[in-house]
């Protein structure tokens, strides 16, 4: 399975950039794993680091290695990229191989809680892109302004002036990863703040619901309309219920028969992501 790191230019625990980055990880078809990077372990890249701060270099260097794209989604700080992002891109950019985000597709996207988007900082984090052998997607110039208004009363992007042009961005992503195609299947999922509509054509073919408080995702329900039963798409809707968990850190609890019918199918996923 082909992997997308999401990458947030920010070590606040509240980091709209990370939130930003979570959301569109969701946008990523099943098909695909999105699997957030954390950078704020990593030491100050210099000459003389630690047995421990080298480990932690190379474990993140193993984990960028891993992935076949990324998004990178970076606040503005005084008119550039935050310190943090910086070091991370250096960090990686050192090895026996060289860049290890040579030939690797980037969604790059910038945030600001004022007017202007973070232009300052996406532009310098597409030159730095360039550098470092990446293949910045189009379109190339996603600057989210007013930030706090997107999620001001809860995690999920759920606003349609953004999610259709970062939904279209995550296909060019895809499209520009060696070997995946965007789907055609015209399977679409809406994700609310307490339910995910699948779509095929624009009419509903089924739905879950769930409820997400403190640290945990409670599944309620999950219903395939009459005529769309045996598809497999229960089991998609189950699978974005996964990817909200573990792109937010939640624990799950399969409160419908359904979905305690799936984990019992897939006890790995239940063991990781369950409360027990
Ligand atoms: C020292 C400092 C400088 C900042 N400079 C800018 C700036 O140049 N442009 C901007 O749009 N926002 C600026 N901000 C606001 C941050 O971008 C904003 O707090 C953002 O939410 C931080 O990203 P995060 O939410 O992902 O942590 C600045 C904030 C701080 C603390």
């Amino acid at each position: 399975m082909k992997r997308i790191g999401l990458l947030a230019g920010s070590l606040r625990a509240e980091s709209y950039a990370r939130k930003v980055a979570r959301n569109l990880g969701l946008l990523v078809p099943n098909t695909v794993l999105a699997e957030p990077i954390s950078i704020a372990h990593l030491p100050l890249l210099h000459d003389h680091l630690s047995r421990r701060e080298q480990d932690a270099c190379q474990a993140f260097k193993d984990q960028i290695q891993r992935m076949d794209a990324f998004c990178i989604v970076t606040p503005e700080i005084n008119r550039g990229i935050p310190g943090c992002l910086k070091n991370a891109l250096d960090i990686a950019s050192v090895s026996y191989q060289g860049s290890l985000w040579e030939h690797k597709p980037v969604l790059i996207a910038s945030v600001s809680t004022g007017k202007l988007g973070g232009l300052s900082a996406s532009q310098q984090l597409k030159q730095l892109a360039l550098v470092l052998g990446m293949q910045p997607v189009q379109p190339t110039e996603i600057y989210i302004s007013d930030v706090r208004r997107l999620f001001a009363d809860h995690e999920i992007l759920t606003d349609d002036s953004v999610l259709p042009f970062l939904k279209m961005a995550i296909d060019n992503l895809i499209a520009a990863m060696p070997g995946e195609t965007v789907a055609t299947s015209r399977l679409t999922f809406q994700i609310g703040t307490d339910k995910i509509r699948l779509l095929q054509q624009d009419k509903q073919v089924g739905q879950a619901t769930f409820q997400w408080s403190t640290g945990l995702l409670v599944i309620s329900g999950v219903t395939i309309e009459p005529g769309f039963e045996r598809q497999g798409l229960a089991s998609q809707l189950m699978l974005k219920l996964v990817m909200i968990a573990r792109l937010f850190g939640l624990s799950i609890v399969a409160g419908c028969p359904y979905s305690q019918a799936f984990f019992k199918q897939h006890p790995a996923l239940g063991k990781a992501l369950c409360l027990q």
